[in-house]
């Protein structure tokens, strides 16, 4: 595996590569990255992996400054999975100057969820993404469906800017109890990562009731958060939406629970798609 610093060295390294494979991160890889480049391998010539803690898409009272930087460990899973190059540049490659052009996600992406709890942080995921598509120029880019929104601000971004890119939704990867893997699950100690399977053991009741019949979906909602609340957690949503849009849930479209919730100062994220 090549590692780039700098934009022009990855171009001449990929100069003229065909079948590219991208999966972008920020880092402090884990089985669910992993299982991007895997998709990627079998799916591209060249696999590019990029690591970049993307300060634009966090919010000032968020954990920029101590997202966990693993660099060694990271290289030597990319390398492991497969990844034929790797960006990682500092700050002044990526953002020379102040960056004063964005990619705006549309409103009704953007003011809900996620978004309307981060302000911002799509605007900062669309930008960033945006520049990293235009450096490696992948015919096929991998994402996670743990951050359900981001992958559907970043495939309706694609198709309306046109870029010539086909996106990949990757399954969530889970540990034996079935909390979700994510970098920021080093931050729960002992005690709240024994808790932290309740997230996805909420959500999967949730699927079940609806799986019964049920769909006094605002009902189903606010019992799941209470019984969040009732074990320690700070719950910011648990809802029930269409898996298109995200918009609230209405007769014959697919749907998907997602949850946010606090559980001591970590904030866990997990969703589950309906069939
Ligand atoms: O999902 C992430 O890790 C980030 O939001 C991404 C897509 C790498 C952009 O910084």
């Amino acid at each position: 595996m090549q590692v780039h610093r700098s934009i022009q060295s990855l171009r001449a390294a990929l100069g003229g590569a065909s079948h590219v494979g991208f999966a972008p991160t920020m880092g402090n890889l884990h089985a669910g990255h992993v299982s991007l480049m895997r998709t990627l391998r079998s799916q591209a010539k060249t696999v590019v992996a990029s690591v970049f803690v993307n300060r634009t898409q966090f919010g000032p009272n968020e954990d920029f400054d101590a997202y966990p930087r693993t660099f060694e460990a990271d290289c030597a899973a990319l390398e492991a999975a497969g990844v034929n190059h790797l960006f990682a540049p500092n700050e002044a490659e990526l953002y020379p100057t102040p960056q004063q052009y964005f990619v705006e996600p549309a409103p009704a992406h953007d003011r809900l969820l996620e978004g309307a709890l981060r302000p911002g942080h799509f605007r900062g995921v669309a930008t960033v993404v945006s520049k990293l598509f235009n450096i490696v120029q992948p015919d096929v880019a991998a994402f996670g469906k743990k951050d359900y929104q981001q992958l559907m601000v970043i495939r309706n971004m694609v198709r309306e800017m046109n870029f010539p890119i086909t996106i990949i939704g990757c399954e969530i990867v889970r540990a034996d109890d079935g909390l979700a893997l994510s970098s920021r699950n080093g931050y729960l100690s002992a005690t709240e990562r024994a808790e932290a399977p309740r997230l996805q053991q909420t959500l999967q009741q949730l699927v079940t009731e609806i799986h019964a019949g049920r769909q006094d979906y605002t009902t189903l909602e606010s019992e799941a958060c209470t019984v969040l609340a009732a074990n320690g957690w700070q719950p910011d949503y648990v809802t029930v939406r269409s898996q298109a849009d995200l918009q609230p849930a209405s007769a014959g479209e697919k749907l998907v629970v997602l949850a946010a919730a606090r559980l001591g100062r970590t904030r866990l994220i997990d969703n589950i798609e309906i069939d």
